[in-house]
C-alpha cells in the first residue's frame, strides 16, 4: 500500500471520530462516579480541583513566580492549567497530571475569544452583524479548532453590556443593548459547546464577567460599580441568564466591586442568584489573581481571608489567585469554612471533567493529527471572511461613491493602516508563528485586475505626531482615481486595561485625512478599531466611510469584497458612537427626564449641554446599504391586547434600490407611562431580511407580555396596563413606522 490511501484512511477515520457524537453518561450517572472519586479524595486533593495556574509561556495577567507548580500537578493540587496550548504540550502536561495519587485529568483554559488558529473579527464586530447563525458559526470554528489543539474551555463569551467607549474591553462584548447582547450570549454558547460536552468539537463556554463588570466607573478598567438593583437585573444580568439557560458549562466572576462588595466575594451574585435563582449547575471561576485582590480592595485582611471570603461567597476555582491552595486547608481546620462548601465546589468541577470525557481519556482532545487537519482549513478561513464581511457597517456613502468599479485604473491605499496585517488581528488572538493575516492592501491585490494600479503611502504612524509623510500621501493621492484611507487604532490600543480618556481617531491621522480630501479626489476612509472612535471631520467630509473594526485573518479580502460591492454591507452599529468623550454614557435606551429636548438640541432650562447636541454622532443600530429600503404598509393585529394575548405587528420591506442588499428591521417599543420611568424606546425584535432589487417582503413582529415588562417598584417583572408606543426603523435613530396600542389587564 501507498502511504497516500493511508493517509486518506488516516484522515477519514478522523473525520468520523469528529462527526460521532460522544455519548454522554446520563448525569446521575456521572454524580455516582463524582461521590465515588470524592470519597477517596483528601481534603488537599479536594482543594487542588479548586486551584488553576497559568502557563510561564504566556501570562494574562501579573504572573506569580513558582518554579514549583508542576511538581503540584504531580502531586494533584492542580486541577486546570491556562494559557497552555497544543495537543502535544497539553498532552505533556496531561501526562504529568496522570502521575497524581487519583489521577484525575486537568481542565485546560485558554481565551479563545475571536477564533483560535484563524482569527475572526473581534466580538464587538461580530456584533454589529446582527446575525446570529454567522456569531455562532464563528464560535463553532474557534471551539473545533481549539478543541483540536488540546483545549477543553474558552474563558468566552465576554457578556458585559457595555455603554462607555473608553474601556478597552467594549471590543469583546456585544455592545450596548440588553436584547441584542443576550441573543448573542445564547449564539456563542451555542457555537463553542457545538452539539454537547464530551464531543471532540466542543469546549466548555465560560461565561464572564460575572456581574456589572461592563459598568465600570468612568470606563476605568477594574474600576469599581455601583448601580440601582434595578439597572443590575434589567441591564446587566439577562445576557448571563441567557447564557446560563442555554446551557454555558461555567462562568467567571469579575474583578470589580459591586455596590461595595468585590464581585469575587459576592455571595448575592454567586449564591443567591447564580446558583440560587438560576440554579447553574457548573462551575465560577475567578478572574485572575481575582480572590487575592480583594485584599487591593480593601475587602480581605489577607491571602487567607480572601479565600476564606470567595470561598463562602460561591467562587469555586481560584484562577492564578494561590489563595485557595495556600490558605483553604488551614480555614477548614480552623472551622472558619465547611468542608461542604469545598465538597460542593469539587463536585462541580469534576462533574465537567466527566462530561468532557476527560476520565475515559485524559489526552482525548490532545490529538496531533486531528489538531493538523482541523486548523486553519480553507473551510475556517471561508467562515472568517464571511463572518467579516457582515461584520463591516457602512457609515456613509455620498453620492453612492461606493461599491468602486472594478475597472478603476488607480487606487491609492493610505495612511497607517493600508498594509498592516498585525492590526487586523485585535487584541484577544492567539498568537501564531509565520501567520497569515491579509491586509487591506493584499486584500484589494487579490481582488482588482492588472488594469488597475495600486499606489500606497502610509502618510503617517498611528500614534505619533509626525506629519513628514502628508506630502507622499498627497502626492499619491493625486496619481489616483480613488484614494482609500486606512486610519484607526494599533491591535493594542482597545482590550483589556486599555482604557483610554481620549478616543478620537489617534495622532494626526484625522488631519492626514483633510490633507488628502483637500486634493479633491474621492476618498473612501476604512476606520478600523476595537470601540466606537470619534472622528466628526471625517463624518463631515469624507466621501464614504466604513467601520471595518479588527476582522481578523481575511480582514483585507472582507473589505476588498465590501469596498467593490461582491459583498453588500448590512452591518448595524452595536453601540453607539459619541460626537465627544464629554458625552459618555451616551445610549440609545435613556430616560426621558423632566426636561426633555425633543430633538436633543441645546435649549434653554432642558436637559441638554450647552455646547453640544445630546444625540450621538452614530446612534445604535444604524449602517447603511448599497440599496435602499422602503417601510410602509404598517398594521397591527389589534389595538388593545390582554396580558395573556399577543398583538402582530406587521408591515411591508422594499429593496427599492439597484442592489441585493439586507436590512435589518428594528422593533422599538416604550411604556409611555408607568410607575418606574421607562427609556424612550427599547430594542424588542429584529428581523434580517435579504430583498432582490424590486422585492418585497411582510415581516411580522409579535408582541407578548414578556417585551412590555419590566421590573416595578417592588422589583417584580411585570407589564403594567397602559398605552405603549412602538417603532419600527432602521435604527435606534431612524423611525419610518410608529403607532400604539394599549395593554389592559
Ligand atoms: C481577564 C479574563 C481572562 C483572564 C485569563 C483576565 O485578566 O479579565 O477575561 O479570561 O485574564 O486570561
Amino acid at each position: 500500500m501507498s502511504l497516500k490511501p493511508l493517509l486518506t484512511i488516516a484522515m477519514l477515520a478522523i473525520g468520523a471520530q469528529l462527526l460521532a457524537q460522544y455519548k454522554q453518561p446520563a448525569p446521575d450517572v456521572i454524580d455516582k462516579k463524582v461521590e465515588a472519586l470524592l470519597s477517596q479524595m483528601t481534603l488537599e486533593e479536594k482543594i487542588g480541583q479548586l486551584n488553576q495556574y497559568t502557563s510561564d509561556r504566556l501570562a494574562t495577567g501579573p504572573l506569580t513566580p513558582n518554579s514549583a507548580k508542576y511538581q503540584e500537578i504531580k502531586d494533584g493540587k492542580v486541577g486546570s492549567m491556562l494559557n497552555i496550548r497544543g495537543a502535544k504540550e497539553t498532552r505533556m502536561i496531561q501526562e504529568m497530571a496522570m502521575q497524581s495519587r487519583l489521577k484525575i485529568p486537568l481542565l485546560f483554559g485558554l481565551d479563545v475569544i475571536h477564533g483560535y488558529r484563524v482569527t475572526f473579527p473581534i466580538p464587538l464586530a461580530e456584533a454589529a452583524s446582527w446575525d446570529m447563525n454567522a456569531i455562532e458559526s464563528s464560535a463553532r470554528v474557534a471551539a473545533t479548532e481549539s478543541a483540536a489543539s488540546g483545549i477543553h474551555w474558552t474563558f468566552a463569551p465576554m457578556v458585559d453590556i457595555a455603554r462607555d467607549p473608553r474601556w478597552g474591553r467594549v471590543m469583546e462584548g456585544a455592545g450596548e443593548d440588553t436584547y441584542l447582547g443576550s441573543l448573542i450570549a445564547r449564539a456563542r454558547v451555542r457555537g463553542f459547546q457545538g452539539k454537547g460536552l464530551g464531543n471532540l468539537d466542543a469546549v466548555m463556554a465560560c461565561v464572564k464577567h460575572f456581574a456589572a463588570y461592563g459598568a465600570a466607573l468612568a470606563g476605568r478598567d477594574y474600576n469599581s460599580v455601583d448601580m440601582s438593583d434595578r439597572q443590575l437585573w434589567e441591564i446587566y444580568l439577562p445576557p448571563f441568564k441567557a447564557a446560563a439557560d442555554e446551557g454555558a458549562a461555567t462562568f467567571m466572576n469579575s474583578f470589580n466591586d459591586l455596590n461595595g462588595i468585590p464581585a469575587t466575594g459576592n455571595a448575592y451574585l454567586q449564591r443567591d442568584i447564580l446558583k440560587g435563582k438560576w440554579n447553574f449547575k457548573g462551575f465560577v471561576v475567578s478572574d485572575w489573581g481575582s480572590i487575592s485582590e480583594m485584599i487591593a480592595h480593601g475587602f480581605a485582611k489577607d491571602n487567607t481571608d480572601a479565600a476564606r471570603l470567595a470561598m463562602l461567597a460561591g467562587s469555586d476555582m481560584d484562577m492564578e489567585g494561590h489563595a485557595y491552595i495556600n490558605g483553604l486547608a488551614g480555614l477548614v481546620r480552623d472551622k472558619k469554612v465547611d468542608v461542604a462548601l469545598i465538597d460542593d465546589a469539587v463536585r462541580r468541577v469534576l462533574h465537567k471533567k466527566f462530561e468532557m470525557g476527560l476520565f475515559d481519556d485524559p489526552y482525548r482532545f490532545s490529538n496531533e493529527g486531528r489538531e493538523k487537519k482541523v486548523l486553519n482549513s480553507v473551510a475556517n478561513r471561508k467562515t472568517a471572511r464571511e463572518v467579516a464581511e457582515k461584520s463591516i457597517v457602512l457609515l456613509k456613502n455620498d453620492n453612492q461613491l461606493l461599491p468602486l468599479s472594478k475597472s478603476a485604473k488607480t487606487i491609492a491605499v493610505i495612511g497607517p493602516l493600508g498594509k498592516s496585517s498585525t492590526d487586523m488581528k485585535g487584541f484577544w488572538s492567539v498568537d501564531w508563528e509565520n501567520d497569515h493575516l491579509v491586509s487591506l492592501f493584499e486584500g484589494l491585490q487579490n481582488k482588482v485586475g492588472k488594469q488597475t494600479q495600486l499606489l500606497y503611502s502610509q502618510g503617517c504612524a498611528i500614534k505619533d505626531s509626525s506629519r513628514n509623510g502628508f506630502a507622499d500621501a498627497v502626492a499619491t493621492a493625486q496619481k489616483a482615481d480613488v484614494v482609500v484611507m486606512a486610519v484607526g487604532e494599533a491591535f493594542d490600543m482597545s482590550g483589556e486595561a486599555k482604557s483610554r480618556s481620549n478616543i478620537h481617531l489617534p495622532g494626526v491621522q484625522e488631519e492626514l485625512i483633510k490633507a488628502v480630501q483637500a486634493t479633491g479626489k474621492p476618498v473612501v476612509v476604512l476606520v478600523m478599531g476595537g470601540r466606537p472612535l470619534i472622528f466628526n471631520w471625517t463624518a463631515d467630509h469624507a466621501n464614504a466611510i466604513l467601520y471595518t473594526w479588527w476582522l481578523g485573518s481575511e480582514a483585507g479580502n472582507a473589505i476588498a469584497d465590501v469596498l467593490f460591492g461582491d459583498y453588500n454591507p448590512a452591518g448595524k452599529l452595536p453601540m453607539s458612537f459619541p460626537r465627544a468623550e464629554g458625552q459618555i454614557p451616551v445610549f440609545y435606551n435613556a430616560k426621558s427626564t423632566g426636561r426633555p429636548s425633543p430633538d436633543g438640541m441645546p435649549a434653554p432650562y432642558r436637559s441638554t449641554y450647552l455646547d453640544l447636541p445630546n444625540t450621538p454622532r452614530y446612534a445604535f443600530g444604524y449602517g447603511l446599504s448599497y440599496t435602499s429600503f422602503a417601510f410602509s404598509d404598517l398594521k397591527l393585529s389589534k389595538s388593545t391586547m390582554q396580558a395573556n394575548e399577543t398583538i402582530e405587528i406587521s408591515f411591508t420591506l422594499k429593496n427599492t434600490g439597484r442592489y441585493t442588499g439586507e436590512e435589518v428591521a428594528q422593533l422599538y417599543l416604550q411604556d409611555v407611562t408607568a410607575s418606574i420611568t421607562r427609556p424612550v424606546k427599547e430594542l424588542k425584535d429584529f428581523q434580517k431580511v435579504l430583498l432582490k432589487p424590486g422585492e418585497s417582503k411582510t415581516i411580522t413582529f409579535t408582541v407578548n407580555k414578556d417585551k412590555l415588562s419590566f421590573y416595578d417598584q417592588k422589583m417584580n417583572w411585570t407589564a403594567e396596563p397602559g398605552e405603549f408606543k412602538l417603532m419600527i426603523g432602521n435604527s435606534s435613530d431612524h423611525i419610518l413606522l410608529q403607532d400604539k396600542f394599549e395593554l389592559f389587564n
